[in-house]
């Protein structure tokens, strides 16, 4: 059994359900043991069939994220025994609340409560938030059962390194879980990362990728293409020097890419 959250998971958001299910199953088979799936993304079905074709023994992790509407008990609830048999692999690894509920309109130890709740159903093994910012995950682990949440996932990239979000999640104990790691495909042709992966002889998503890691970051990348997915779980053997995190640091233009009417005030 996985206790903690493995530091490189496949992503599926924009992937059609179609696609999923093999994308899911030749990730696995190349060795990835972490899939990012969501309520929204409408896929969970098929990331369920990726696992069960995959035939990777199902003691690995699994994260499906609950929208922000869904947030209060009975509705929290719903939700998750809905995702529980859309994905038909048992419990589920862990829970995000996806987005903070807008306006603190559902208090969050409700949230909490509920995702204790649902592990006690046998419906998930762990919880974690999305898009909270620091104020808010402060808030959320003074909450009963706060100290459970394993992870906060937020958009980090070389294009904003998210930095004071990232320091106050990894110093209240949480991991980052980095996603939109690539700033929606800018990192393949910028010309500090080329010139990086050049001297590596490396690509520009694995530089980008071992920039994330060397912060202690779990990085989430989506592809649906066998050879992207071995070339970006090989990123995890590239060791970068402290040159090429000072010049990668510098791309920091706090560019958010991920920011809908619902997102907190940052
Ligand atoms: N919590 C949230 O609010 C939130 C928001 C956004 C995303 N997410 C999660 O984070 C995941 C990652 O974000 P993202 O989907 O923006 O991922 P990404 O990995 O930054 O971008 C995915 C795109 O990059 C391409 N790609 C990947 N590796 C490549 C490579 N080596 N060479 C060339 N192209 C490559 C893929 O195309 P190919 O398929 O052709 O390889 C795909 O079009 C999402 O899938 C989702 O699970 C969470």
């Amino acid at each position: 059994m996985v206790e903690t959250i493995p530091s490189f998971g496949l992503g599926t958001f924009r992937v059609d359900a179609e696609k999923t299910a093999n994308a899911v199953e030749s990730a696995l088979q190349l060795g990835y043991r972490h899939i990012d799936t969501a309520q929204f993304y409408n896929n969970e079905a098929a990331v369920g069939k990726g696992v069960r074709d995959s035939g990777i023994a199902r003691d690995d992790i699994w994260v499906t994220k609950v929208w922000w509407d869904r947030l209060a008990r009975d509705k929290l609830i719903a939700s998750l025994k809905d995702s529980h048999a859309k994905l038909d692999i048992g419990t589920i690894d862990l829970a995000l609340v996806h987005w903070p509920s807008p306006d603190g309109a559902v208090p969050i130890a409700e949230t909490l409560a509920a995702m204790q709740e649902a592990q006690k159903l046998g419906l998930i093994r762990h919880y974690g938030v999305s898009n909270f910012t620091a104020r808010l995950l402060e808030e959320a682990l003074e909450a009963p059962g706060g100290r459970e949440i394993v992870t906060n996932q937020i958009e980090v990239s070389p294009f904003l390194a998210n930095r004071a979000l990232v320091d106050a999640t990894q110093r209240l104990g949480v991991k980052v879980t980095a996603y939109m790691p690539l700033g929606e495909g800018r990192a393949h042709n910028d010309p500090t990362i080329k010139a990086i992966a050049a001297k590596h002889g490396a690509t520009p998503a694995q530089v980008t990728f071992a920039w994330l890691l060397s912060r202690g970051i779990v990085v989430l990348s989506a592809s649906t293409n066998a050879q992207h997915q071995q070339s970006n779980w090989d990123a995890q053997k590239l060791k970068l020097d402290a040159d090429d995190i000072a010049k990668i640091d510098t791309l920091d233009e706090g560019k958010r890419n991920a920011n809908p009417s619902f997102a907190p005030k940052w």
